[in-house]
């Protein structure tokens, strides 16, 4: 296997590097803009909205699969630069999707459950994607360009938590340190997601790989949680008191964009299809983070 990572620089890619080094997998590691090295690999920058020099490092790859994460990932990013965000996530995703066809060779592509609107909770895969956001918009036409090829796969994440590999942390990190600190954070108990740890969905990806399924997929973990609970159950874990952390609902802030209630997602397929995948509990998965700094 010669894989081509994108977004190998991102929060998920770095998962996904460390993952294949443990497993002495051949990646050609692509990032955005960061150069140097990570986990080993020299990380080779490649704008997705530059169309001829995507075709030309492709061709220079020759991968046998693709696992692209690479995107324009945050919401308000995509919000303030929508025809970026198109550039990004959804012309580039094209372009890649259709140069792995041509090389006849399979890419899984990296969605999110923000494709949705939030109002039918548990999403099973056919449910009608109604995205609130560009961000989601964006990956809902990444998704249709990706699907014209029966022999790729879009996978759906929902929030994904752990510390960061990177030199910018998550908002995970933040919670983290507001709990230790005592700090005040805002959660909000209005709003729930099917959370899965980096480290899990990065783990369970790489085993796709092998024998992609083609089609849509979802891959969330097995909780419905709000954020509040989550932060409630962080802070059990860590063994901070949690009275610093602030019930808030969703719709207190003065957001542009309508935030969707609850993006649950029903994994019973991918489950069906990978069951002896770990599936850990919120604490379990925890546990499996390097958490004691
Ligand atoms: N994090 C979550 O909770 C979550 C949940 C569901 C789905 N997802 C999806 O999972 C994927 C990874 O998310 P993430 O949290 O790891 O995002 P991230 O940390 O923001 O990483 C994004 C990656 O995309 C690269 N990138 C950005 N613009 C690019 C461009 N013009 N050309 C090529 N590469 C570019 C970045 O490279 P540089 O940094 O080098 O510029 C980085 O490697 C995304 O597709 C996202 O939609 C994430």
């Amino acid at each position: 296997m010669r894989l081509l990572l994108t977004g190998a620089s991102g929060q998920l890619g770095s998962y996904l590097l460390r993952e294949c080094l443990s497993q002495s997998e051949s990646v050609i590691a692509w990032s955005g803009r960061r150069r140097g090295q990570s986990f080993g690999y020299p990380l080779r920058p490649i704008d997705l909205a530059d169309a001829d020099a995507l075709a030309r490092a492709f061709r220079e790859a020759a991968p046998s699969a693709v696992v692209h994460t690479a995107a324009l990932a945050r919401a308000s990013e995509c919000r303030g630069e929508p025809r970026r965000a198109e550039q990004i996530n959804v012309h580039g995703t094209a372009l890649l999707a259709e140069l792995a066809e041509r090389a006849k060779i399979p890419l899984l592509h990296i969605s999110t459950d923000m494709v949705f609107d939030g109002k039918h909770a548990p999403y099973r895969e056919g449910d009608t994607t109604c995205p609130l956001s560009v961000y989601g918009a964006t990956k809902v036409e990444s998704e249709r360009a990706v699907l014209a090829s029966p022999r790729h796969t879009v996978v759906r994440l929902p929030l994904l938590f752990g510390p960061s590999l990177t030199d910018r942390p998550t908002f995970f990190d933040a919670q983290i340190k507001a709990l230790r600190l005592s700090e005040s954070i805002g959660l909000f108990y209005d709003e729930w997601r099917t959370p899965l740890s980096f480290l899990v969905a990065a783990r369970s990806l790489l085993t796709l790989t092998d024998s992609p399924p083609g089609g849509v997929l979802h891959m969330g973990g097995p909780e419905r949680l709000s954020r509040f609970e989550m932060g409630q159950r962080l802070a059990a874990f860590l063994g901070c008191g949690d009275r610093a952390m602030e019930a808030i609902s969703r719709n207190d802030l003065p957001d542009v964009e309508p935030r969707p209630a609850d993006l649950s997602l029903d994994s019973s397929h991918w489950r069906g299809l990978s069951q002896r995948q770990p599936w850990p509990s919120y604490e379990a998965a925890l546990a499996q983070l390097n958490l004691t700094q």
